[in-house]
């Protein structure tokens, strides 16, 4: 591992972007400030529950426990709001957009979109949870509150995306547009370190990540594609592994590192998909997309959707380019029969 910081990495690079210098690393630094209290709380997760008393229980202060995505959305919201940088924020956690109604968050150029706790239902059976986001330069008149076309826009106009993973170690990994960088949380002196430097998807993968609970429920050309995952692949002589961890961010870290495809796809349940399009897809286009890699909702480009709603769905399939474009193939084929 490099003996480079997150802080150093920020300064060093902030010439690669385009508007003022310093304003994105101050969104940046509030991002890492959030990413580690609340790595620290998710790290005594376990302690909490079962020794300090269970959500909805009063702690020692007094208190009431929050639940652990209530508490990340908390935690980040304040981060980003005392910058003078961000002038709203949309999250998973709040029906409507977040606008900072201080005059210094007011005057600031950028909206944020973030899930402050990915893979909630992961966090009583400590598996790997996440937190995901994404940075939007705003289209309102600065100086006034954050509007809703500041949020709705496509994921192309993105200027930087990341999401930390609270793992066997915590990382932060993001994206200004130029390439996507890791960094891994030493805890021992509360520094994250630049430990993935310059991340490529590879190209082709051997992993595939789909709820297979909801295979009969998927589209026919999803299904089709996964029993294609089933069957003896030549290469190697056996088939394609299954791997899906049930929180969007380990998922696709994992595949992002080892090769693979993530997909979620329209069901009865969820006719229009179930991951959100702003906080979850979107982010998580821009870093493979960057890395190398592809993702779409089975036939359009996801960055180019336009938002109508802040917490619109839609399928997601992402990871290795050529996986992902032999599902296309697949949804293709069954949509156009050939007599
Ligand atoms: P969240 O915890 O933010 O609500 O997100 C849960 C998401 C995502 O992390 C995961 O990949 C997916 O839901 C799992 O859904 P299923 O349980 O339907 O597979
Ligand atoms: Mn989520
Ligand atoms: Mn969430």
């Amino acid at each position: 591992m490099s003996s480079i910081t997150l802080g150093e990495f920020i300064i060093e690079n902030q010439n690669d972007f385009k508007y003022a210098t310093g304003e994105l690393s101050r969104i940046l630094s509030s991002i890492r400030l959030a990413a580690k209290i609340v790595q620290r709380e998710v790290n005594k997760a376990g302690l909490a529950q079962h020794i300090l008393g269970a959500v909805g229980d009063i702690n020692v202060q007094g208190e009431e426990q929050q639940k652990l995505d209530v508490y990340a959305d908390n935690v980040f919201l304040k981060a980003l709001a005392n910058r003078g940088v961000v002038c709203g924020v949309a999250s998973e956690e709040n029906e409507d957009y977040i606008a900072f109604n201080n005059q210094e968050a007011m005057d600031g150029n950028y909206v944020v979109t973030m899930d402050p706790l990915d893979g909630s239902s992961n966090i009583d059976v400590n598996v790997s949870i996440g937190t995901i986001f994404s940075v939007y330069r705003r289209i309102s008149k600065p100086g006034t509150p954050a509007q809703l076309e500041d949020f709705l826009q496509p994921g192309t106009e993105q200027v930087a995306a990341g999401y930390v993973v609270y793992g066997s170690s915590t990382m932060l990994v993001y994206t200004t547009g130029n390439g996507v960088h890791g960094f891994t949380f030493d805890p021992s002196i509360g520094v994250f370190y630049l430990s993935h430097p310059n991340m490529k998807s590879p190209q082709d993968g051997k992993i595939f990540s789909m709820n297979e609970g909801n295979f009969h429920h998927a589209p026919k050309g999803v299904r089709e594609y996964i029993k294609y995952c089933q069957e003896i692949d030549p290469a190697s002589n056996r088939p394609l592994s299954a791997r899906y961890i049930g929180s969007l961010v380990a998922d696709f870290h994992r595949n992002l590192i080892k090769g693979g495809v993530y997909i979620y796809p329209q069901t009865p349940k969820s006719p229009t998909g179930k991951l959100r399009l702003l906080y979850e897809c979107n982010p998580l286009a821009f870093l493979i997309e960057q890395a190398g890699g592809k993702a779409s909702d089975g036939k359009n480009r996801i960055m180019e959707i336009k938002p109508t709603e802040l917490h619109q769905r839609v399928p997601f399939i992402v990871g290795s380019t050529k996986m992902v474009e032999k599902v296309e193939e697949f949804i293709k084929q069954v949509e156009t029969p050939t007599t």
